[in-house]
């Protein structure tokens, strides 16, 4: 398998900006595309707040943080991913649109290139299926926030060949993560595990049983978790949570995963945690 160094991510988002920058960081060119002009900008400055931070931080130093600024380019242009070794997309929970960039791809990438998704909970296979060389199709799926988060979950779709694997196995390392290997399932493990006790809290905010600080104060103190479930869903993005609890409930076809009412009223209302400025706590927009 050829080295992995040109990196092309899809979806210049909170995620997409995020493995853009760790990518950068462990010195690979990172080659980023989105839809929206205004996305990139986003993106591009969020960067730089991240790498200033750790300068502060003492973790990087300034000519580092403008190196790896230097290696992640941008474009609108889908057409420009043409000779990435490796791209990343980061897009909009959708199988319809996520399957649609893959057939993209598959239309200007060398056959050898390989697709991964930063899917929380679409099905890999279902995804690889979008390709005419399924077995180049991956989940690396990345947690947020990405620079600072050790995991990155690789995802074996059922066509995924070891060599593909491998290869992102050993890139992950490459950039400082740490990798863990899963089957392709719904929810994968760490969401499957996590957007249950998330939506159980919501549940028990919206049977009155106590405020959301009581609830989160709770676990932290109680189970020992460094934040509670209802910041951790805000953070994460309660859209992202119903979609992941959409995902196991129709999936598995089981009870226990039932999205909360308040859940699906709080993303109806566009309370969407951090990223919207209000979720269950208020989040103050600069
Ligand atoms: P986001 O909404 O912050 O960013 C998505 C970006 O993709 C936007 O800039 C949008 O303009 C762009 N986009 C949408 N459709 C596109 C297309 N067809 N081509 C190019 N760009 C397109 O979303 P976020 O939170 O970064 O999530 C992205 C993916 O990562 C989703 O699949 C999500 O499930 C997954 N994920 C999210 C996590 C989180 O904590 N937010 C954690 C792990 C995975």
């Amino acid at each position: 398998m050829t080295e992995l160094s040109k990196i092309g991510v899809i979806g210049a988002g909170t995620m997409g900006s995020g493995i853009a920058q760790v990518f950068a960081v462990a010195g690979h060119h990172v080659l980023m595309q989105d839809l929206s002009e205004p996305a990139l900008d986003r993106a591009r400055r969020s960067m730089e707040t991240s790498l200033q931070r750790l300068v502060k931080k003492g973790s990087l130093t300034e000519p580092q943080a403008a190196a790896a600024m230097a290696r992640v380019s941008s474009t609108t242009v889908f057409d420009l991913l043409d000779d990435r070794d490796i791209v990343i997309e980061a897009i909009i929970e959708r199988l319809d649109v996520k399957a649609e960039v893959i057939r993209k791809l598959d239309g200007i990438c060398r056959h050898d290139a390989i697709f991964a998704s930063n899917t929380s909970s679409i099905s890999l296979t279902e995804l690889a299926a979008a390709s005419a060389h399924p077995g180049r199709v991956i989940g690396m799926h990345f947690f947020n926030p990405v620079p600072v988060m050790q995991l990155v979950e690789i995802i074996r779709a059922l066509q995924t060949t070891d060599a593909v694997a491998e290869a992102v196995t050993d890139l992950t390392r490459a950039i400082g993560k740490t990798p863990r290997v899963s089957k392709d399932s719904y929810g994968f493990i760490v969401n499957r595990l996590l957007a249950p006790q998330i939506n159980e809290a919501i549940n028990c905010v919206y049977e009155g049983l106590a405020t959301p600080e009581d609830i989160d104060s709770m676990m932290k103190l109680g189970a020992n978790h460094p934040m509670g479930p209802l910041a951790l869903g805000d953070l994460i993005g309660l859209d992202v949570v119903l979609n992941i609890m959409e995902t196991l409930y129709q999936g598995f076809d089981d009870p226990k995963y039932r999205p909360s009412p308040l859940l699906k009223q709080m993303v109806a209302a566009g309370y969407l945690g951090r990223k919207s400025g209000k979720g269950f706590a208020d989040y103050p927009q600069h």
